[in-house]
C-alpha cells in the first residue's frame, strides 16, 4: 500500500494508533475523525511534541486542499519530512470521498480555541517581515477565503 511506507508506520504513528482507544473522545464512535484525535487531540488543538498542528476551526477548503495534497503525494513525500509522512499515511485512510467530507465538516465545525504560544520571537522585526506575507494573508492576518 502506497501510503503505508515503513518509515511512516514507525514511531509516532504506531504510538498514536496504540493510544487511539485511550484518548479518542469524538462523539461518534464510528466517526472517521477518531483517527485524527490521536495526534491532533480531541479538541483539534494539536500536539507540539509530535509536530501535529492545530486543525480545529480550519476552513473547509483549506483542510480539503491539504488532505488532497497528501493523497496526491506532493505534500509529505520528501525523504526528510517525517511529520508529513505520518500525515500522508493517515490521509490514505480517507480514501472514500464520503469519509473525507465527514471529517472535513467535523474539523471546520470544531470550536477553535486559541493555541498556547510555543515560540519566542521578537514582534518588532517580525511585523516588518510580515509585510511580505500581508499581500496574501491580509494585514489582520486573517487570510482570504478561496
Ligand atoms: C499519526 C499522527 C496523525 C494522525 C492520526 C493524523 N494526523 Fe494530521 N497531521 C499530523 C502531522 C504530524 C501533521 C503535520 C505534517 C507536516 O508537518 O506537514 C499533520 C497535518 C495535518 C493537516 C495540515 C495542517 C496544516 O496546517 O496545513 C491536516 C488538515 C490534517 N493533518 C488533518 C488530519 C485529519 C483530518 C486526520 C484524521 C483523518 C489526521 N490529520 C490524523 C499527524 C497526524
Ligand atoms: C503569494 C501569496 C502568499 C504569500 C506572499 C504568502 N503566503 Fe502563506 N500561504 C499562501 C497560500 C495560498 C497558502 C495555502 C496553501 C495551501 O492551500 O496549501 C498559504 C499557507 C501558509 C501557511 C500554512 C497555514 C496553515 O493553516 O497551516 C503558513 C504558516 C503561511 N502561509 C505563512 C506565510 C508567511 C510567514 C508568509 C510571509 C513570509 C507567507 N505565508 C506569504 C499564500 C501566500
Amino acid at each position: 500500500m502506497r501510503y503505508f511506507s515503513k518509515r511512516a508506520l514507525s514511531g509516532h504513528l504506531l504510538w498514536g494508533l496504540a493510544l487511539s482507544c485511550a484518548v479518542s473522545t469524538a462523539d461518534d464512535a464510528n466517526s472517521p475523525y477518531l483517527y485524527c484525535t490521536t495526534c491532533h487531540g480531541a479538541d483539534g488543538n494539536g500536539n507540539v511534541i509530535i509536530g501535529a498542528p492545530k486543525i480545529s476551526g480550519m476552513q473547509e477548503w483549506y483542510v480539503r486542499n491539504q488532505v488532497q495534497s497528501f493523497l496526491a503525494g506532493w505534500r509529505g513525500d520528501h525523504v526528510d519530512d517525517d511529520a508529513g509522512a505520518e500525515m500522508q499515511a493517515i490521509a490514505g485512510l480517507l480514501s472514500r470521498e464520503e469519509e473525507l467530507e465527514q471529517v472535513i465538516s467535523y474539523i471546520s465545525g470544531m470550536m477553535s480555541v486559541p493555541a498556547d504560544s510555543t515560540v519566542d520571537g521578537d514582534v518588532v522585526p517580525g511585523r516588518v517581515l510580515y509585510q511580505t506575507c500581508a499581500a496574501c494573508h491580509g494585514l489582520k492576518r486573517r487570510g482570504f477565503v478561496q
